[in-house]
């Protein structure tokens, strides 16, 4: 292809981009994909064209066979998972990112990439109200970024116990702390850092689902009083199932008297502390070790887009860092080299998106999009909590509403079969997306609110829905 005809096809893309998206601001397509598992590959060839087709044909597919198998996360009508919104600003970013090419292997490789990813990681950072101690990098996802902070904390307590015999040397075992409220990726991170899940405590959390710290508390002494290294506890700001909040500055406490590394995950709230009235949520956090904010959420950076912060980058570095020769430069001094901040070695241009995405919008219009939809949360709960038969399960601090529809007499299995037949109904009718969760060993619903294009027109439908689909089955 050549840069003509790169031109003719990109403009044909962006047209098609347009229009979907139009399209699925208006509810042109049932927000849950229709399809069968397998349905996508049997549409398609299975072995790879031998000869070279006209791009028109691939594009065309877009449409015929592509399409009808998303779900679609930029519809109004989306309220299931999270948001991961993907501002028009930053889908240029995005392209503007691949078309540039840039591989950031260090500063000297992709300069505008090191230097961009530093200047929209700190703007972020003052948008948050974080004080300038916290240096910022951007990681693919959560998961990644919470494995570093666990990595780093490993490294912490053995005194770089990698360069040496590693965990298999260590004296005591080392041990993790969590809640049970915390999301899939802290388990995972502590296994794949190789602390092994009996080494991973679940500390128990209140009725507000947010950890005890004194249950944390117990739970570090015991460990002690058996030989144990109390290592690292990781507090969870807006939790996956209630966005409940952790105490963080109680946590930051226990973990300074304990030599604990603290790692907070705000990968869904991070956003909302652009927000100064919702920074009391995160009160404590400048006693962290380290933090992740996933932009990709809620806030609009495109997918993937995990900002990472640290207290400490010179401990980051040394727990990160290889050197090979061939990486090596003479700006190495006065530069950073972010594949030394991060697992991978070559680093896309994320930085593109975010820098996009802020400057399009501004920092208050963030805010005002954000506000928007903690009142499309209260509106819901209000509803719920004013209406018979229906009840609100969990304290709405963000832009979570977790419901259940619990007719008189309903209870047990029973009641699961039912919360689970309304919200399949509602996913099936293709007017709206919500997920099933469990919340202390029961099925509920929750309604996330936060997709860009959700106004309260499409609050309303929703609600009438719930109350249509919940006669209905
Ligand atoms: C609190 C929390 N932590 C971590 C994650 C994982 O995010 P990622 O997909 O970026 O790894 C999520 C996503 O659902 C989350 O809600």
């Amino acid at each position: 292809m050549n840069t003509d005809e790169f031109r003719r096809l990109g403009h044909q893309l962006i047209d098609w981009i347009a229009d979907y998206r139009r399209d699925a601001a208006a509810g042109a397509y049932p927000v849950m994909a229709r399809v069968a598992p397998g349905e996508l590959r049997r549409r398609l060839p299975s072995a790879p064209p031998a000869e070279a087709e006209p791009l028109e044909e691939t594009l065309a597919d877009l449409t015929r066979v592509i399409l009808p198998a998303c779900t679609h996360w930029q519809d109004p009508r989306f309220f299931a998972y999270f948001p991961a919104n993907s501002s028009l600003a930053a889908v240029l970013g995005d392209l503007a990112s691949t078309g540039l090419a840039q591989l950031g292997l260090n500063w000297q490789a992709a300069p505008a990439l090191t230097e961009l990813e530093e200047l929209t990681t700190d703007w972020l950072r003052q948008m948050m109200g974080l004080s300038a101690a916290w240096s910022g990098v951007i990681q693919d996802t959560a998961s990644t970024s919470t494995l570093v902070a666990l990595l780093c904390a490993r490294e912490h307590a053995t005194g770089y116990g990698a360069e040496t015999g590693g965990l298999q040397a260590a004296p005591q075992p080392l041990v993790v702390y969590a809640s049970s409220q915390s999301h899939s990726s802290v388990d995972k991170a502590a296994l794949l850092a190789g602390f092994g899940r009996a080494n991973l405590r679940v500390v128990a959390v209140d009725e507000r689902y947010g950890m005890r710290a004194e249950a944390l508390r117990k739970a570090v002494v015991a460990d002690r009083k058996r030989g144990l290294l109390p290592c690292a506890v990781v507090a969870t700001v807006g939790s996956t199932a209630t966005t409940a909040f952790d105490p963080v500055a109680d946590i930051a406490q226990i973990a300074r008297e304990h030599g604990l590394w603290l790692h907070v995950d705000a990968a869904m709230a991070g956003s909302a502390m652009i927000l100064p009235e919702c920074r009391p949520l995160w009160q404590g956090i400048e006693a962290a070790d380290s933090l992740v904010v996933n932009p990709h959420k809620w806030l609009g950076a495109s997918f993937d887009c995990s900002t990472y912060y640290v207290r400490d980058p010179q401990h980051l570095v040394r727990v990160m860092s290889t050197n090979p020769s061939y990486l090596r430069t003479s700006a190495d001094a006065e530069v950073k080299n972010l594949r030394d901040w991060g697992i991978p070695l070559g680093r896309r241009f994320r930085a593109l998106k975010l820098w996009f995405l802020i400057r399009e919008q501004g920092v208050s219009g963030l805010q005002a999009r954000l506000r928007r939809d903690l009142s499309h949360a209260r509106w819901l709960a209000e509803r719920v909590d004013d209406t018979s038969g229906w009840k609100r399960l969990a304290p709405v601090p963000l832009q979570t509403v977790c419901v259940r529809h619990e007719p008189y007499g309903l209870e047990g299995d029973a009641l699961d079969t039912h919360t689970l037949a309304w919200v399949r109904r509602i996913n099936e009718s293709g007017k709206a997306y919500l997920t099933p969760a469990m919340l202390d060993g029961r099925w509920m619903v929750r309604v996330s609110f936060g997709a860009e294009t959700t106004e309260r027109e499409h609050v309303e439908a929703l609600w009438g829905q719930m109350q249509e689909a919940v006669k209905a089955v």
